[in-house]
């Protein structure tokens, strides 16, 4: 069986990360369009950098949970047929045991020069406008995908969504696309469909199954549950 599983803000909750809605729409205090736009970061770079340095260094605060260990689990044991993809630019994930993870919305610790297109480890701040270690040119942004720019490795995604028996959704609200249609295309090229999230997400309804609470719980569950299907 192949399985896709799609995780969201919610998978990293537990372990302290701010979701994206919160009650009063805002990110952390700031309007996304103020921070998570090409336009935003035009017109304010040295804001939209902070914004992203005080996230990227706040990652060393915060740990893998119970979810992320226990995909990490069902990867290991399922061998090549779990196909992880987040939209999270955290790295709990990888943190959590995870070898292969495919981060669609980009990864706070990377950095994307605009001088020679590469993709650097970045883990320190970008406010300050360092060089590129390759071009040495003074145009690194945060490498994390914005409001209006085409998420990474579609083609791959759709590929894997197309062949996959059970797709997952895990923790994400299901308010933005392309990833909040996975669940329609998994589904009309046959796949069985879950959600697991804390409560409704706009999306809950597409499911074939939805099973709500927190992800710290929730995921170790059904993870147990797979690996005890497959060895009975
Ligand atoms: P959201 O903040 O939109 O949604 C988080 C979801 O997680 C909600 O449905 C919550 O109910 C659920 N949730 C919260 N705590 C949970 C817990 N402990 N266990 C399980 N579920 C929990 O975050 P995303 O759906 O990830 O994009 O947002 C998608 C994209 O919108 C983000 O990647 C980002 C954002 O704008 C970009 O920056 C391009």
């Amino acid at each position: 069986m192949r399985i896709v599983i799609l995780t969201g803000a919610g998978v990293s909750a537990e372990s302290g990360v701010p979701t994206f809605r919160d009650a009063d729409g805002l990110w952390e205090g700031h309007h996304v369009e103020d921070v998570a736009t090409p336009e935003a970061f035009e017109r304010q770079p040295g804001v939209v950098h902070r914004f992203y340095d005080e996230r990227r260094a706040a990652l060393s605060l915060v740990d893998p949970n119970p979810a992320h260990v226990a995909l990490s689990r069902l990867q290991a044991a399922w061998a090549d047929d779990v196909f992880l993809v987040t939209q999270n630019i955290d790295d709990l994930h990888e943190r959590g045991g995870s070898v292969h993870v495919h981060h669609m919305h980009g990864e706070l610790r990377s950095a994307l020069c605009r001088g020679c297109g590469d993709h650097v480890r970045w883990l320190t701040d970008l406010a300050d406008y360092p060089p590129c270690p390759g071009c040495h040119a003074t145009e690194l942004r945060p490498d994390v995908v914005w409001f209006g720019e085409i998420p990474y490795g579609m083609d791959l995604i759709q590929m894997q969504l197309q062949r996959c028996d059970l797709f997952v959704s895990i923790g994400t609200s299901g308010a933005v696309y392309p990833a909040a249609g996975f669940v329609q295309f998994a589904a009309a090229h046959g796949a069985r469909t879950l959600e697991l999230n804390l409560d409704r997400s706009e999306g809950t309804s597409l499911f074939d199954e939805a099973r709500h609470g927190p992800a710290g719980r929730l995921v170790p569950a059904w993870v147990d549950e797979l690996l005890a299907d497959i060895s009975g």
